[in-house]
């Protein structure tokens, strides 16, 4: 497995891939990688011959007073981890291979309607981030697909938004959510938890499973349970950002004809935010 900083070098050894006729999975990523990112690269080494995964903690997509000076960066064990997993090459450019010119030049993708809102709503010009990075990883690697994980609900939901209206020739594949054993999600930002606040933690997934029982045992007051969601986070100790029950395509507040829903959530516990979601058909 080879580390690549430069977009050249990229182009150089990808162009000989295709010239062979290999087909390319790309996984982006942020790095401090953990067994949800492992479970995206053995999917894309299932579906395709040559796996990158990108390693670039974006600023674009991080607002002012966010964690992008902190955010976890520990390359050397995520490059064991992604040799043990099959990977084929890693790239991980710096910010000024990405962004020449700077942030406030560059050229951006807006992905209307399923950007507002949730996480859009609560971190403005997030989705906005990610999308002009994904697209500019999909213009460098050029993939025949890319693998992102479902834990991510709305971004995933933002990415094949992008790829369908501006016809972008790469095929998009969710992989599920990977869970510790007491249902916390797997996230780099859980290591931002202290003792206490990781036991608390796993009290987002119990919201959730509560209120899908309580949806497969025919409530449909969807508003009555977003409050009572966000009371029993607030009860378990944590600060509820939102706790949304929408339509799963479309990501709007559901309505009583919608068959499948998601239900949303993201939640503090200190400064740190976790994000989770759990969808179910009706
Ligand atoms: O999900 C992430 O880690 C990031 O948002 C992504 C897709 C790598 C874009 O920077």
């Amino acid at each position: 497995m080879r580390t690549i900083h430069s977009l050249k070098e990229l182009r150089t050894i990808l162009r000989g891939y295709r010239r062979q006729g290999k087909t390319i999975g790309l996984v982006p990523t942020m790095g401090n990688l953990h067994e949800g990112h492992i479970s995206l690269v053995r999917k894309a080494v299932e579906s395709a011959d040559i796996v990158v995964t990108s390693i670039f903690v974006n600023p674009m997509q991080f607002g002012a007073n966010e964690d992008l000076a902190t955010y976890p960066r520990t390359l050397a064990e995520d490059q064991e981890q992604l040799e043990a997993a099959g990977n084929t090459l890693v790239f991980a450019p710096s910010a000024e291979e990405i962004y020449p010119e700077g942030l406030a030049q560059q050229t951006r993708v807006v992905v209307p309607e399923v950007s507002d809102g949730h996480c859009g709503a609560s971190r403005p010009g997030h989705f906005e981030g990610v999308a002009t990075v994904v697209t500019m990883l999909f213009n460098m690697v050029q993939p025949d697909l890319a693998v992102f994980g479902e834990k991510d609900y709305q971004q995933l939901a933002v990415i094949r938004k992008m790829v369908r209206d501006l016809m972008v020739p790469v095929e998009i594949l969710g992989a599920p959510t990977v869970r510790e054993e007491d249902g916390l999600a797997k996230s780099s930002r859980n290591g931002y938890l202290n003792e206490q606040e990781r036991a608390i933690a796993p009290a987002v997934y119990r919201t959730l499973t509560t209120t899908a029982e309580k949806l497969a045992n025919g409530h449909t007051d969807f508003r009555a349970l977003e409050k009572e969601a966000e009371q029993a986070l607030s009860e378990a100790g944590l600060r509820p950002d939102y706790f949304n029950i929408v339509n799963s395509l479309t990501l709007k507040p559901a309505t009583d004809g919608d068959r499948d829903l998601t239900l949303l959530v993201a939640a503090f516990l200190g400064t740190t935010r976790l994000i989770d979601n759990l969808s179910v058909s009706r």
